[in-house]
């Protein structure tokens, strides 16, 4: 059992690795995307609160302390139980009839059986209700056999599962961006700009610059809208039409020289973009965006 201690506190260290890569994933990214790195909420899965390590024993032994935590849990894969979830123990050896339950939704491939590995997630008591709501996008595929089983027993939802090899095998693949993708982001990147010149120009009751500003977000939210309308989006052209017109009233307001009347379309106006990032934008681990439809 020597090794097994030193390639537990080795697989920790890859762990934890990967946790600092994941928080400084925009480190070596230009000072851009760092700012609207600022602006994004923590990618999906970043523990709220410190992780705290655990053995698989101490978990089967005595969950309630962990309850709820953010955990890196290490022990022995004992069995694969669907293409999503395993089982761990202490002992790569044998059974301890000690088993943790991990549930990887993003789990690539298999964890090879009887090998250690570092788990990363939140440990709960297993229910089915309960992971239903909090995994939106996740069916369980367990046995019911399994099912029964792991009731009421705890369970680690894992963001990451690092085997001895240092490789997170719970982590998905990052898709190339489609032409869709690259379309979308010519036209978004032109807006955080925009948005804070026309903040700027308004305040400073720079009238030709604020019409210049308005008139690129105008022209932004309408490629929006023909982007949307192409692709049969009617939420998302609903949100790009309501921006369009924040826009255009912008525009309206500085027509009559009524700058107070034109600051008023900004706050609504920045509404439309987190409305439409909320449900159709995907961020992607390496800080890049993705287009998601609603299927
Ligand atoms: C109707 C939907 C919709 C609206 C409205 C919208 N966006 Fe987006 N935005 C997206 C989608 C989808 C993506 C992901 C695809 C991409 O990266 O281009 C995105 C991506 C972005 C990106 C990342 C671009 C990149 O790839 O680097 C920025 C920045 C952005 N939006 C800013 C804004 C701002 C600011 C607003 C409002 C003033 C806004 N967006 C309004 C849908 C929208």
């Amino acid at each position: 059992m020597q090794r097994s201690t030193t390639s537990t506190v080795l697989v920790a260290g890859a762990a934890l690795a990967a946790f600092v890569s994941a928080f400084s994933a925009a480190a070596g990214v230009s000072p851009v995307a760092l700012a609207k790195e600022a602006q994004q909420p923590p990618p999906a899965g970043t523990p709220p609160r410190p992780l705290v390590p655990v053995a698989a024993s101490s978990v089967a032994n005595n969950p309630d302390p962990y309850v709820n935590e953010y955990v890196t849990m290490t022990g022995a894969v004992e069995a694969n139980l669907s293409k999503t979830s395993f089982s761990v123990d202490q002992d790569k050896n044998k059974p301890t009839g000690k088993d943790v339950l991990v549930l990887a939704p993003t789990l690539q491939k298999a964890a090879d059986a009887n090998s250690y590995v570092t788990v990363i997630g939140q440990l709960i008591k297993f229910d089915e209700k309960d992971i239903a709501a909090r995994l939106k996008d996740y069916a369980i595929d367990l046995s019911p056999a399994d099912i029964a089983k792991f009731k009421g027993k705890p369970v680690v939802l894992a963001t990451a599962v690092i085997n001895t090899a240092g490789i997170d095998i719970a982590k998905k693949p990052i898709p190339p961006m489609s032409a869709d993708d690259l379309a979308l982001q010519k036209i978004m990147t032109k807006l955080p700009p925009a948005q804070g010149a026309v903040r700027k120009t308004l305040d400073s009751k720079d009238m030709a610059g604020a019409k210049e500003q308005a008139t690129i977000l105008k022209q932004a939210f309408t490629d929006i809208e023909t982007f949307f309308k192409a692709k049969n989006n009617a939420e998302a052209l609903k949100w790009a039409s309501e921006g369009k017109n924040h826009a255009e009233s912008m525009l309206v307001n500085l027509g009559l020289s009524n700058i107070e009347a034109a600051k008023t379309s900004i706050t609504p106006l920045g509404a439309t973009c987190a409305s439409c990032h909320g449900k159709y934008r995907e961020r992607m681990d390496d800080g890049t965006f993705r287009y998601k439809p609603d299927f």
